[in-house]
């Protein structure tokens, strides 16, 4: 586990090896028991994989085409607005295999209920944005478990995602990431030290 944090790098071409769908979604399975503000697992994925798919995400790409053209998939990742519509399926699969009593799940579903959701609150999406970042943490250790490399692409343009993509505007568009079989090292890079970055509250 130590091997595969500390020489994690981001790469950013590939070998022309094709990671299986068998093999990607088990990965996302794997990196899916990140953790996720009430358990209610916001995120949903786009595979860009195909030749056409490659294409329409180009033009809003800022830079970054090594990734584009060399990566055996890219993986965005969104933020469902709705993420409280699932709860009831996420609850009620909880209790149907034993980990939950149904009290509980009836109890976490009435709270929902209660609060007021605003999808376009900075609360809410920052709430996106952090699940997402678990999220993406764990898919890239995970990747390097399975013998491959990732790069997390922000530099696109979010704002035409959707209808470039042709992708709901429910999903708000979060992070790309790219993953393949290394073809290159990648650049070392420097960490600030702990000590110089933590304070300790009195
Ligand atoms: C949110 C986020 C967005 C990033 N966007 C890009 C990007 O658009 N293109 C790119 O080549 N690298 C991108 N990176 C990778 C960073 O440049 C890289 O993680 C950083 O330089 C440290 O290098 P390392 O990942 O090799 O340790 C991004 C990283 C993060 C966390």
């Amino acid at each position: 586990m130590k091997e595969i944090i500390l020489n994690r790098r981001s790469i950013r071409k590939y070998s022309d090896y094709k990671i299986s769908n068998t093999e990607l979604y088990e990965m996302l399975d794997e990196a899916l028991r990140a953790p996720s503000s009430g358990n209610l697992q916001p995120l949903r994925f786009f595979v860009i994989e195909s030749k056409a798919a490659r294409e329409k995400l180009r033009p809003i790409l800022r830079m970054n085409v090594s990734q584009l053209e060399t990566a055996s998939q890219l993986i965005l990742i969104t933020g469902d607005k709705h993420k409280y519509q699932m709860a009831e399926t996420i609850f009620s699969r909880a209790v149907a295999e034993g980990i939950m009593p149904d009290e509980v799940k009836h109890r976490q579903l009435d709270r929902f209920k209660n609060i007021h959701h605003d999808p376009t609150s900075q609360k809410y999406i920052s709430s996106l944005f952090l699940d997402a970042g678990l999220f993406a943490s764990h898919f890239m250790l995970v990747a390097r478990m399975h013998g491959y490399d990732t790069c997390p692409i922000g530099g696109f343009n979010t704002e035409l995602a959707n209808e470039t993509l042709g992708i709901d505007s429910n999903y708000l568009p979060i992070l790309l990431i790219s993953i393949g079989k290394k073809d290159e090292e990648g650049y070392q890079s420097i960490r600030l030290k702990a000590s110089e970055i933590t304070y300790h509250i009195d």
